[in-house]
C-alpha cells in the first residue's frame, strides 16, 4: 500500500501543497519548525481521522484561515481518493467522491503505523493510551470494530447521564445496561482474540531491538472478570456513590511486562522507549500478516533518538516495507540523519511549508 498523492490546503503551515509520492523510502529533511511532522500528521489524519498529536481540528487549520483540506490518493488492492475538509462550521469526508457514511469501511482505504515520541505514553501513560492503541489496531483490521466501539461509547454516555440523575429510572437503566453488556461483550471478545496474537510479535520485535535483553509479555486484563451482567449488577452500590459506570471494556488494561514485572513501574527509560517501538513494530507486522501488504510507516524523529544498536533492530522492518513496494516516510534534521539507511532513498527538503525533491 502507498500514498501516491498528497494535497493540502491551509493545513498547519502549508498554504497549498500538491505532491506525488512513489512507493519506497522517503526522507523528509529540514531544520526545526519547517513542517516535516505536519506532513506525517496529515497522512495519519487521513488514515485514522485523528491527529497523533492528540489535538482537535481547529489547531490544524492554518493560522488566520477558516478550514483545512487534506486529500490524497491511496493505492493498495485498488485505488482510493480521500478528501477531508474541516472547519468549525462544517466537516466533510469523502471516499472516491462519495460521502463516507460507514466509518468502518473507510478505515481500510489507508493503513498507517506511526512511530513518534508520543509513543512513550503507551508505556508510561494511563490505560486509555493502551486501549486506544488496541482499538486502532482492531479498527484497522475489522470494519465492524469501530462502529461497535462507537455504539458502546454512546450506550456508556447515556447510562452515565442516567446515573447522574437523583433517582434514575429503573427500566431505562436496565435497557442501557443490556445494550452496554451486549456491545461490551463483543468488544471484550475481539480484544481477547487479538492480544495473544500480538504478544509474540511484540516480544520478537523487542528482542530484535534490545538484543535479547528481557522477555516482553502483553497481558489483557479485562475489567469484566467473568460475567458482565453479574458484575455490573454487583457494582450498583458503588455506582450510586460514583454516579458512573465502573465496570466494562472502557476500564480494560493491557499490562506490559518485562521479565514478568510491570514495565511502567520497573522499566528504565531506555527499556520503555524500546518497548514503545516494539509495540508499533508489532502493529505493523500484524497488519502486514492480516492484509498481505505492509501499512505505510510514518517515522517521526525517533531514529535520531535511538542508539545505533536499537536503530539496527528497526532497519529490517523498514527494508521489508521498502522491498515489498510499501512506503516509509521518515523525518530528520541534517544533524540526526542516520547514514546507514542506504542508497535507495527519495529525499525531500522541507522548508517553511514547502516540499522540494532533492
Ligand atoms: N495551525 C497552524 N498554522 C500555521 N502554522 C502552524 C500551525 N501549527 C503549527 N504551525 C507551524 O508549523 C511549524 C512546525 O511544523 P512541524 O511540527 O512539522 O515542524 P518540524 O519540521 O517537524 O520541526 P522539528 O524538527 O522541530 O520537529 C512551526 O513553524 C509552527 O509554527
Ligand atoms: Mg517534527
Amino acid at each position: 500500500m502507498h500514498l501516491a498523492h498528497l494535497r493540502l490546503r491551509d493545513f498547519r503551515n502549508y498554504p497549498r501543497l500538491d505532491v506525488d509520492f512513489a512507493p519506497g523510502f522517503h526522507v523528509l529533511l529540514g531544520d526545526n519548525a519547517q513542517g516535516k511532522t505536519n506532513i506525517l500528521e496529515a497522512i495519519y489524519l487521513m488514515a485514522t481521522l485523528r491527529s497523533f498529536r492528540g489535538v482537535g481540528g481547529s489547531q490544524m487549520v492554518r493560522h488566520g484561515q477558516k478550514g483545512y483540506f487534506v486529500g490524497g490518493k491511496a493505492v493498495g488492492q485498488g485505488e482510493h481518493e480521500i478528501k477531508m475538509y474541516w472547519s468549525t462550521a462544517e466537516r466533510k469526508l469523502s471516499l472516491d467522491n462519495q460521502p463516507v457514511r460507514k466509518l468502518g469501511d473507510y478505515f481500510g482505504a489507508l493503513r498507517v503505523v506511526i512511530f513518534c515520541t508520543e509513543d512513550l505514553q503507551l508505556v508510561k501513560g494511563p490505560s486509555r493510551a493502551r486501549r486506544r492503541f488496541i482499538d486502532l489496531l482492531l479498527s484497522q483490521t475489522y470494519p465492524s470494530y469501530l462502529p461497535l466501539l462507537q455504539r458502546y461509547a454512546q450506550a456508556l454516555r447515556s447510562r452515565n447521564a442516567l446515573l447522574k440523575q437523583r433517582t434514575p429510572d429503573d427500566a431505562a437503566l436496565e435497557s442501557f445496561s443490556n445494550e452496554l453488556v451486549k456491545l461490551g461483550n463483543e468488544i471484550i471478545r475481539m480484544r481477547v482474540e487479538l492480544i495473544p496474537k500480538l504478544s509474540p510479535l511484540a516480544r520478537l520485535a523487542y528482542r530484535r531491538i534490545s538484543n535479547d535483553a528481557e522477555e516482553l509479555r502483553l497481558e489483557y486484563q479485562p475489567s469484566v472478570k467473568k460475567d458482565f451482567v453479574v458484575e455490573l449488577a454487583q457494582s450498583r452500590r458503588r455506582e450510586q456513590t460514583y454516579r458512573s459506570t465502573l465496570i466494562g471494556p472502557h476500564r480494560d488494561e493491557i499490562l506490559l511486562q518485562l521479565n514478568d514485572r510491570s514495565a511502567a513501574q520497573f522499566g528504565s527509560e531506555g527499556q520503555k522507549r524500546t518497548l514503545a517501538i516494539a509495540l508499533k513494530m508489532a502493529q505493523a507486522e500484524y497488519l502486514t500478516g492480516i492484509h498481505g501488504s505492509a501499512p505505510i510507516l510514518l517515522i517521526d524523529d525517533v531514529m535520531g533518538e535511538l542508539d545505533v544498536k536499537r536503530r539496527s533492530g528497526l532497519l529490517p522492518l523498514l527494508e521489508r516495507a521498502h522491498h515489498t513496494r510499501g512506503q516509509v516516510f521518515m523525518t530528520c534534521t541534517e544533524e540526526n540523519w542516520p547514514r546507514e539507511l542506504g542508497r535507495d532513498l527519495q529525499r525531500w527538503e522541507v522548508k517553511a511549508g514547502a516540499l522540494k525533491k532533492l
